[in-house]
């Protein structure tokens, strides 16, 4: 049985403290404001359920006036005017605020999500700081092509032709609360390296982290209006900027369901519209593996990350049926060890799930495998009755047609199956209406590539998961989404291309 840590947290979250003392107001235009309407909601801990600050609740109204703003600063100000190479520092210079912010920004983030502080310690923020240093590089390296055109109703007559990549414009970013600064980043970082300007909605449970980032922006020196952080929630604050006709791209990350309404609210003034959306990601372990022990570990961590809050989480776990029992034993003892208790706790492995909503979502999964005849090998429970945590849990005796199968869970929850030949495996392995990554687990070169080519899917992990990096791009096939981010593929969707042809 999983333990729970029930003492308060060891740590004194002192600068969080700090931080979260103050008043919290939205960026627009350079300047803290409240929400129009003057109303505010409450952002909560997950470990306890209680209030740890208040945010504006935001409306169409301050999402117009924050468009507003980042329209004048896309067309006139220093913004529009600074070289590429300035632009690059600037952006450098966020990466460098992130590394010297980063117990702040870590207790912070582990407060408002629930993650263990080691964890954003080591992945989320630095991970962050990377994404902006990365795109710092890519501001002087957007460049277009000189095009050799025979024009031939033109005859003799020559022409130069060339294209150039110019920002989109005003962007719409809305992220979730599963890495909050990460994804924040993520979406920052092409947009400025591109030249465009933001307004980024935070995930109403955390939008903390966002708001700090606001603060270190302009500490770095980002123009007015560049970056305005606005905080609400999805049904309000989230569709206002969807809908906007004066945005010119929403880049979204979230739940399909969600996805498929932005897609909608963009056909309004036709916005360009990127997804990264959510995943039900096979995680294969063949019998040939030499090292089993690592790929059972591996299996674990690729769905126990980050509570199993991850878009690529190794969800349907698929063992080769002559080690199955000895994975599915191993990955259960490797749940049943894990430490849960608040994210402050400095011996926390797993904290709280985000909220009481992805608890009840979480627990009604749990239900409905049992009741379609899930076997639960261990966990199955909510734990305690103050915050949101859930045991590690691992299922078997499933089959595809049962929803904790077919659904993304979002949970710390993996299904287990076992398979006796690959060419049976992989089309089940791909029946599924996402394609976001897969991970597979051979000794056998030949067979790990035909199965990176076979599984459809935006990610493959060859003996190992969850790496990821600012150069890599992720994103994904099927219902996972449209387009990439991070690596230069990010660039595509935070640039036009202009063809331009000069008469010779
Ligand atoms: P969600 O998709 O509702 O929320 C994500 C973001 O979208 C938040 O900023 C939210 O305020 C905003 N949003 C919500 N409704 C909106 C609307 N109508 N118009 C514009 N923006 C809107 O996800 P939620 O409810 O937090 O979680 C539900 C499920 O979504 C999870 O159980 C998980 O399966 C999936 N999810 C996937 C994520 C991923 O990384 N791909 C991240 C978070 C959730
Ligand atoms: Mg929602």
């Amino acid at each position: 049985m999983a333990t729970i840590t029930t003492s308060e947290p060891a740590v004194s979250p002192t600068k969080a403290a700090q931080f979260l003392k103050a008043p919290k107001k939205n960026l627009i235009d350079g300047k803290w404001l409240e929400s129009a309407s003057g109303e505010r909601f409450s952002v909560y801990d997950p470990s306890t359920g209680a209030t740890i600050a208040h945010v504006p609740d935001s409306g169409a109204e301050d999402i117009d006036h924050a468009v507003k703003a980042a329209r004048r600063a896309f067309e006139s100000g220093p913004w529009p005017k600074l070289s590429p190479s300035d632009r690059g520092r600037l952006i450098w210079k966020i990466g460098d605020l992130i590394l010297e912010n980063l117990e702040e920004l870590a207790e912070i983030e582990s407060l408002d999500n629930g993650k263990p502080v080691a964890v954003a310690r080591v992945a989320d923020i630095p991970l962050a700081a990377d994404l902006f240093h990365y795109m710092a590089g890519w501001a002087t390296k957007i460049e277009g092509n000189t095009i050799p055109i025979s024009a031939l109703p033109a005859g003799d007559a020559k022409f130069l032709a060339y294209t150039v990549r110019e920002p989109v414009g005003v962007i719409g970013q809305i992220i979730p609360w599963n890495f909050p600064l990460l994804m924040a980043a993520w979406k920052l970082g092409p947009a400025l390296a591109t030249g465009n300007t933001v307004i980024l909605k935070p995930a109403e449970q955390t939008p903390l982290s966002a708001l700090r980032l606001g603060e270190l922006l302009l500490e770095a020196g980002v123009p007015v209006g560049v970056v305005n952080v606005v905080t609400g929630f999805g049904e309000t604050a989230g569709a206002a900027l969807a809908a906007h006709h004066g945005v010119d791209k929403i880049a979204f990350t979230g739940s399909t369901e969600v996805g498929k309404l932005i897609v909608q609210s963009a056909a309004g003034n036709l916005k360009k519209v990127s997804l990264e959306l959510g995943g039900k990601s096979p995680n294969v372990v063949f019998r040939d593996v030499s090292n089993l022990d690592a790929a059972i570990q591996g299996a674990a961590n690729a769905i126990f990350f980050n509570h199993g809050q991850c878009c690529c989480a190794g969800s349907r776990l698929f063992a080769e049926k002559e080690i199955y029992d000895e994975v599915v034993a191993g990955v259960s003892d490797f749940a049943k060890k894990i430490k849960l208790g608040p994210g402050l706790h400095p011996e926390t492995e797993m904290g709280p799930l985000v909220s009481q909503e992805q608890l009840d979502r979480v627990s009604g999964f749990l239900n409905s495998g049992v009741q379609e005849g899930a076997r639960t090998m261990t966990g199955g429970q909510r734990v305690g009755d103050r915050g949101y945590f859930v045991q590690p849990t691992v299922l078997t005796n499933t089959n595809p047609e049962m929803r904790v199968v077919r659904e993304e869970i979002f949970g710390p929850v993996v299904v287990a199956e076992p398979f006796d030949k690959v060419e049976e495996l992989i089309p089940i392995a791909n029946q599924s209406e996402y394609g976001l990554a897969a991970g597979v687990w051979t000794n056998d070169i030949a067979k790990a590539h035909r199965a990176a080519h076979q599984l459809r899917a935006g990610t493959i992990w060859i003996n190992c998961y969850n790496v990821f990096d600012a150069a890599l791009p992720f994103g994904g096939f099927k219902q996972s989404g449209w387009g990439r981010e991070m690596g230069h593929d990010v660039l595509e969707l935070y640039t036009e291309t202009k063809a331009v042809v000069v008469a010779l």
